[in-house]
């Protein structure tokens, strides 16, 4: 299989939800360009329309008016997340701090994964929750004026971090949040660049008060985790040279990548500059004979959304891959461990799940079968990249679920093969 061409991924959805809600809470017009007009960035415009925001329909350049840091109001109607984590926990932040309550609901994927992990700092900052059995959706957030806190997350994520660091800016307290390795820090680099003081060190966060959030425009550059299909794609190739332009290269999302070098793949690196407090560049990626890799706990955190491609990457790599603490793969948008392993199993790999993660034996064996996605946009396209290669016959269950982060994914990867 030859790979060609140049594939220019969307906007980095992370980002994208971020910029959102910055725009919505900032001081006047703020211009987004290239933000990634997705189902889970639709459902944050959604939920910030129910608050009063003064949010258009999203297009590749367009202009959110915020109305300060007190500008949204009582929602009318619940805050439908859809199937978006990142959209529930960090406007469950911003609903914290304020003076009405919301209720928050999802999709039926969303409406499995734990809520506590958000409410618990919440509430120690004041705001109260009612929650669903075993801390799901749907759940009521009470707001109220909050008060300072110093939270140690017991496992590092950024949803909860973001949700901490939007609560303190939306009540001007300041917080500090602990963590064991640093997660994506997107919502840190947004704040530093509209001048609010925050102090980041290896595992801690301090936000000192904000009075208020200045508009500034943004530019979304391209998302690294839809790169990594891509990346994985030319590395499974056997010539040719796949270029992906603008692609987010900030440090905490790179993990990957480096562990693609690890197992054999050249990746190089051009035009790399800084836009927006984000490092950003092109990639320029050719197939290499795949070796094996051992992901430590400590790198998880830096590809955890890119675990699954990973794992369906070992296949063709000689060797035993082993990834250990990544649990948290088990409450994603589906149990990312025992749905990448039993599917990769059902297929014809040789792969087996350990409690925090999976080992994953290559022997480069034709896959046949089809793969049950339970709606989890990252198995479809993981799956997808491995049903493009000459010798697999591999049919996914629901193709269109990659619409939640990378609705031209399809059309993509039929460009990028020859
Ligand atoms: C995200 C953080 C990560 C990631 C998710 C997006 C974010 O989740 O898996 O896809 O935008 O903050 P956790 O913070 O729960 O690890």
């Amino acid at each position: 299989m030859k790979v060609t061409g140049s594939v220019r991924v969307p906007g980095d959805k992370s980002i994208s939800h971020r910029a959102l809600m910055f725009a919505a809470l900032g001081d006047g017009p703020s211009r987004i360009t290239r933000i990634l007009d997705s189902a889970d960035v639709r459902s944050t415009a959604g939920v910030l329309r129910a608050l009063g925001a003064d949010m258009p329909e999203l297009s590749a350049d367009f202009v959110v008016t915020g109305h300060g840091l007190r500008g949204l109001r009582a929602p009318v109607r619940d805050l439908d997340c859809g199937n978006s984590g990142t959209t529930a926990r960090l406007m469950a932040g911003v609903c914290a701090a304020q003076p009405f309550a919301s209720r928050f609901v999802g999709d039926e994927s969303l409406s499995k994964r734990p809520m506590g992990r958000v409410a618990r700092p919440l509430s120690a900052m004041g705001a109260s929750f009612e929650l669903s059995t075993g801390e799901r959706l749907p759940m009521v957030v009470h707001g109220t004026e909050l008060e300072k806190v110093e939270w140690h997350n017991e496992k590092s994520s950024a949803q909860v971090k973001s949700a901490i660091l939007l609560a303190g800016v939306c009540a001007g307290v300041e917080v500090v949040v602990r963590e064991p390795t640093r997660s994506r820090d997107h919502t840190e680099r947004m704040l530093a660049a509209r001048g609010a003081e925050v102090w980041v060190n290896d595992d801690a966060v301090l936000l000192w008060p904000v009075q208020g959030l200045p508009a500034l425009d943004v530019a979304v550059p391209g998302d690294p985790s839809s790169a990594a299909f891509f990346v994985a794609l030319a590395a499974l190739a056997t010539e040719g040279t796949l270029t992906l332009p603008d692609v987010c290269l900030n440090p905490t999302r790179t993990g990957f990548f480096f562990a693609l070098a690890r197992m054999g793949v050249r990746i190089d690196v051009d035009d790399e500059r800084t836009e927006g407090g984000e490092t950003v560049g092109t990639l320029a990626v050719s197939p290499g004979e795949l070796r094996s890799t051992e992901i430590a706990p400590a790198e998880v955190p830096s590809l955890i959304d890119e675990l699954p491609m990973l794992a369906c990457l070992a296949t063709r790599a000689e060797g035993e891959t082993v990834v250990r603490g990544a649990e948290e793969l088990r409450v994603k948008e589906s149990d990312r461990i025992a749905a990448v392993v039993g599917n990769l199993r059902a297929l014809g790999a040789d792969a087996d799940e350990l409690p925090d993660g999976f080992v994953v034996r290559g022997n480069r064996a034709s896959l046949k079968g089809r793969v049950t996605t339970h709606g989890d946009h990252r198995l479809a396209m993981a799956f997808g990249v491995l049903g493009a290669l000459p010798g697999n016959e591999i049919e996914v269950d629901d193709p269109a679920c990659v619409d939640v982060s990378f609705p031209t994914f399809w059309r993509d990867l039929d460009g990028a093969v020859r």
